[in-house]
């Protein structure tokens, strides 16, 4: 059925990344001054190195304006000695300061900037504890250009763009960061590298997931995924609806059948130069993109269902963390592969009770259509597991409300089958922030998911729901294959300060976490 409605492709646009440099020294003369603020410490700064003007403003906005240094607040002095502008910025305790304070810091910043329209400043770590440096100086610009992602695409008065949004016009945001030992400046470079790549493929991979499901439908994100991929020098392949009908893959065309832009199951290979194909070696990254939700034929409630267009962010994080890879160069093949369908529903629509072949020979029978976040996973689950013979499988999804329920927006729900998995996404995503909570996989559970007339139901009776979604996806997954599963519904676009970089939109959870889990697994 055509529909005029329905676009073509469309071009996203996430603006030009921060620039981030290294200074040997401070550089006082600059737009602004940024200076991190320890709260209740006796040496709040370290004024030694200071200009005699500056270090006499900084003791005054402390002594007079009673500035106490709490992580989340900041304060501006204008026109002290050489500096146009100087900028207190409360870090916190200093027993306290990790990665995640400062990343804070940073975010809340780049909001400072933003509204005061100033787009270059320089960081100097004044007091700041110097023993994690580098990982410190790479959380602080992480923060920055995560801070200042906002998506006004289709406001016709933008009140406040982001300042990469705005980098076409004028100069890109620009932070420069002092450092005061000499011996870290090459490590904090390597670091502030990494970090404009990573998270610029994080706010890619939000600018994606913002699109509402009007304009972000399976065939426009086939075309800005292989946009992606041509960027990138990765391989892009299409299987598209009749190509996957052919295959036997029922779960993703099932799901797909109800919508006018038929599903497919699109993938992006990076194979890093001089390295062979091997079986084993490969880590798969899987990522639910359903474009829309509305729960199919089991419709949803009104109440809050436009929500349902992040139902895509799974598929989003996985082509934020494909684009990272391949520019990082990453010394492993990663193959990302990214089901779209969008559920809803007319006369083609699939229907509780029908029963669905899946692409790995198993059997579904369909209880609730509004499952169907497992359906399209299964069939990709399964076709990587054959195709690439993945050393390790990680899949990413919005699917369950219950996860929501019981985690809220601070951790993601993590399901392995193997430990060793599980304990390094765990490691990566504490050191990331983008924690995560692991949920028991186990046969205990398995009878929840029996059916009278199938191998399986997509969904069972009200109890543990996550895991249902886990064990569901555990039978697509083949035998020897590590696999874990995150249940990322209540991380992908929590509800505005919820999270202090996020703002009220997508957050593009699993990036940062499954990039750095690659950069761990070592060479
Ligand atoms: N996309 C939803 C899950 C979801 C809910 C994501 C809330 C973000 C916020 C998923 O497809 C769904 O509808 N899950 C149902 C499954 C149920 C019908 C078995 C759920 O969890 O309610
Ligand atoms: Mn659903
Ligand atoms: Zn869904």
């Amino acid at each position: 059925m055509a529909n005029s409605r329905r676009l073509e492709s469309v071009t996203v646009s996430p603006g030009k990344p921060p620039v981030f440099h290294v200074l040997s020294r401070a550089e006082w003369k600059c737009a602004a001054l940024v200076i991190p603020i320890v709260e209740s410490s006796k040496d709040r700064f370290a004024s030694d190195g200071f200009p005699p003007d500056i270090a006499a403003a900084i003791s005054k906005a402390i002594e007079l304006h009673g500035f106490d240094g709490k992580v989340g607040t900041l304060m501006q002095a204008n026109g002290i000695g050489s500096a146009e502008r100087l900028i207190l910025l409360g870090v916190g305790k200093l027993e306290k300061i990790n990665a995640d304070q400062i990343r804070w810091a940073g975010s809340l910043l780049a909001r400072h900037l933003r509204k005061i329209k100033i787009n270059s400043v320089t960081f100097h770590p004044a007091g700041l504890e110097l023993t994690h440096w580098p990982i410190l100086a790479g959380a602080f610009a992480e923060g920055v250009s995560l801070g200042d992602f906002r998506f006004t695409a289709y406001k016709s008065e933008k009140k406040s763009p982001s300042l990469q949004e705005e980098a076409g016009k004028s100069r890109p945001l620009t932070l420069s960061i002092c450092c005061p030992d000499q011996n870290s400046v090459k490590t904090v470079q390597r670091v502030l590298a990494e970090k404009s790549v990573i998270t610029a493929a994080t706010n890619l991979a939000r600018t994606v997931a913002c699109q509402p499901g009007n304009v972000l439908t399976p065939s426009t994100l086939t075309g800005i995924a292989r946009n992606i991929a041509a960027a990138n020098k990765l391989k892009f392949s299409v299987i598209d609806a009749k190509t996957a009908q052919k295959m036997g893959m029922g779960g993703l065309c099932a799901v797909g059948a109800g919508s006018a832009s038929p599903p497919a199951l699109l993938i992006l290979e990076y194979l890093p130069r001089g390295l062979k194909r091997n079986a084993g070696k490969a880590v798969a990254v899987v990522g639910k993109a359903v474009t829309f939700d509305t729960g199919g034929i089991s419709i949803k409630p009104a109440a809050d269902m436009g929500n349902m267009k992040y139902d895509k962010c799974g598929g989003m994080a996985v082509l934020g963390i494909m684009q990272a890879a391949a520019q990082l160069q990453l010394p492993h093949h990663v193959v990302g592969l990214i089901p779209t369908a969008e559920n809803t529903l007319d006369s083609q629509a699939y229907r509780p009770g029908d029963i669905l072949h899946m692409y790995n020979g198993k059997t579904v029978d369909v209880t609730n259509t509004d499952a169907e976040g497992r359906l399209i996973l299964a069939d990709a689950i399964a076709y990587a597991c054959e195709k690439y013979k993945p050393g390790a499988l990680i899949e990413m999804s919005t699917l369950t409300g219950g996860v929501v329920v019981a985690l809220g927006s601070v951790f993601a729900g993590l399901m392995a089958g193997e430990d060793e998995l599980a304990a390094q996404l765990i490691a990566a995503g504490n050191s990331t922030g983008e924690r995560l909570w692991r949920l028991p996989l186990d046969q205990a559970y398995r009878k929840l998911l029996d059916s009278p007339h199938a191998d399986m139901v997509n969904s069972g009776a009200r109890e543990a729901h996550p895991i249902q979604g886990g064990m569901f996806l555990s039978e697509f997954v083949a035998d020897g294959v590590p696999w874990a599963h995150l249940d990322i519904a209540g991380v992908a676009h929590p509800k505005k300060d919820d999270r202090w970089w996020i703002g009220d939109h997508a957050s593009g959870f699993g990036v940062r976490l499954v990039v750095e889990y690659l950069q761990n697994l070592g060479a």
